[in-house]
């Protein structure tokens, strides 16, 4: 008997129907089929927020959110995480593999001749006010790159995707420290090219009237290590938005800047900074019951806990623990770490949670520590996107390099009224052509 075959009889004809079963889907469009006559559209499936809908296949990363699994091109991320630099695992999620020695030194100097701005981009940054969100400036910026390199709308072109790839990662650092310069008032710092990823990125944030920015090498590290824990996560919200804006063949600039706006919503990774603020409510320890009962009364969410695949602790949260504790020892301990973690051990005790399978996610922690770097809250998203912005390409290239791949234009179920007309009395409109 072949065993990879769903077999359906459809109530309303009493006809059967063998659908192919492969990698543990059925096509929908193998639906179709089961009509109740000639004229019928055919079935469809209905899955409001992709719940359970598969829209493409990937074999960039694989997550198991019941073991709490995650893997870049199968390599386990605590791995990565310990042993890679963040450019590495770019180079990894980009192209499949890690790079060799030579690959390695190639693909940096690459990405360091590309992390300058066009003058005119800084010009269009200073037309922002002195206390627009950095997440909003990034999302313009990156969209108004677009202007910039008009050669990107060649994206069927695999060298001019790769050379768009290459820019985009080496300016999303610039853009992002810039638009933290301009909400402090303070002049842009060009691209140190001596410098490492993180170390380079640091410089364009923090260095002043010193001759040569000096990275801390902890922070340069745990930047590190955050930017790979946060590179990819297979179809994500944002992911989601990546491919869909790039099915139509839009240019990457404009398809970064609309999966960066998706980041943005508190419940994705809007959430780093959302979970900031709900620490800073919470205040002390001794107000966490209370939090807790709003909470479980449905008056609140708590943020930075649950997740859509995982329903067991985010193995990337529990890194970013560890890599706190590196950071605390340079900057000193957060008090809102003592908060959080008290928060996570009564949630984890509490039916409410454990019912729902509620654990930290990525960003239950890592505001904590961009805080205690002496980022600003509204800076924390900016931080995400960062790294998520060699996922978002590493997607779009896979996208256009897919046959199967076509516009992306979901169906519905139409629930609006039936045709009507309007009242018979109801007058034409004619313009008149004047004379
Ligand atoms: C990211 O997709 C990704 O991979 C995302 C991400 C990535 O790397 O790209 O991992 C990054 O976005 C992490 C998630 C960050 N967001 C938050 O921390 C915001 C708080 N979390 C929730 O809003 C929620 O958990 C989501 C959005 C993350 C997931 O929502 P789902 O899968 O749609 O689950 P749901 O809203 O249907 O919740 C199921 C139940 C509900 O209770 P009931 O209606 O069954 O009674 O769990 C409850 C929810 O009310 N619930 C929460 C909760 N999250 C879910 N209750 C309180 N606090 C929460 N945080």
């Amino acid at each position: 008997m072949n065993t990879n075959v769903l077999t359906v009889t459809d109530g309303r004809t009493g006809k059967t129907y063998t659908l192919p079963i492969d990698k543990g889907a059925i096509r929908a469009m193998d639906l179709r089929q089961i009509k109740v006559d000639a004229d019928d559209f055919g079935l469809m499936t209905y899955d409001p927020a992709f719940m359970n809908t598969a829209s493409c296949q990937s074999s960039i990363t694989y997550i198991d959110g019941d073991r709490g699994i995650l893997r870049y091109r199968g390599y386990p991320i605590e791995e990565l995480a310990e042993k890679c630099t963040f450019l590495e695992v770019a180079y990894l999620i980009l192209n499949g593999d890690l790079p060799g020695e030579t690959q390695l030194k190639d693909w940096i100097s690459q990405v360091k001749h590309h992390t300058m701005l066009h003058e005119t981009t800084k010009k269009f940054l200073e037309g922002f006010r002195y206390d627009a969100h950095p997440m909003e400036m990034l999302v313009s910026t990156v969209a108004a790159l677009s202007t910039v390199y008009p050669d990107a709308r060649h994206v069927l072109d695999p060298e001019n995707r790769r050379k768009q790839i290459v820019r985009l990662i080496g300016k999303v650092p610039t853009i992002a420290a810039y638009t933290y310069r301009h909400s402090l008032g303070l002049p842009y710092i060009y691209p140190d090219n001596d410098l490492a990823y993180s170390a380079n990125f640091m410089n364009m944030l923090w260095k002043m009237l010193e001759p040569k920015y000096l990275a801390n090498p902890v922070i340069a590290r745990a930047l590190s290590i955050l930017f790979i824990l946060h590179a990819d996560h297979e179809q994500n919200c944002s992911t989601n938005a990546m491919r869909a804006v790039g099915s139509s063949q839009a240019d990457p600039f404009l398809a970064v800047a609309a999966a960066a706006a998706a980041l943005s919503g508190p419940l994705h990774g809007g959430a780093n900074e959302e979970v900031l603020r709900m620490l800073d409510s919470i205040g002390s320890k001794d107000n966490i019951p209370a939090y807790i009962e709003q909470v479980k009364a449905g008056k609140l969410k708590l943020m930075g806990f649950g997740h859509r695949v995982y329903k067991n602790y985010d193995p990337r949260a529990r890194i970013i623990k560890w890599t706190a504790d590196q950071v605390f020892q340079v900057t000193g301990r957060n008090p809102n770490l003592d908060i959080a973690l008290e928060l996570e051990k009564i949630a984890l005790e509490d039916e409410y949670f454990v019912k729902r399978k509620l654990y930290p996610n990525v960003d239950f922690y890592s505001g904590i520590i961009y805080q205690a770097m002496g980022f600003k809250p509204d800076m924390f998203t900016v931080l995400f996107a960062i790294p998520r912005t060699v996922g978002w390409l590493a997607h779009w290239n896979e996208l256009m390099a897919d046959p199967e791949q076509k516009i992306a234009r979901p169906r519905q179920i139409y629930t609006g009224p039936e045709q009507r007309h309007l009242p018979a009395d109801k007058p034409t409109i004619r313009v008149s052509v004047m004379v």
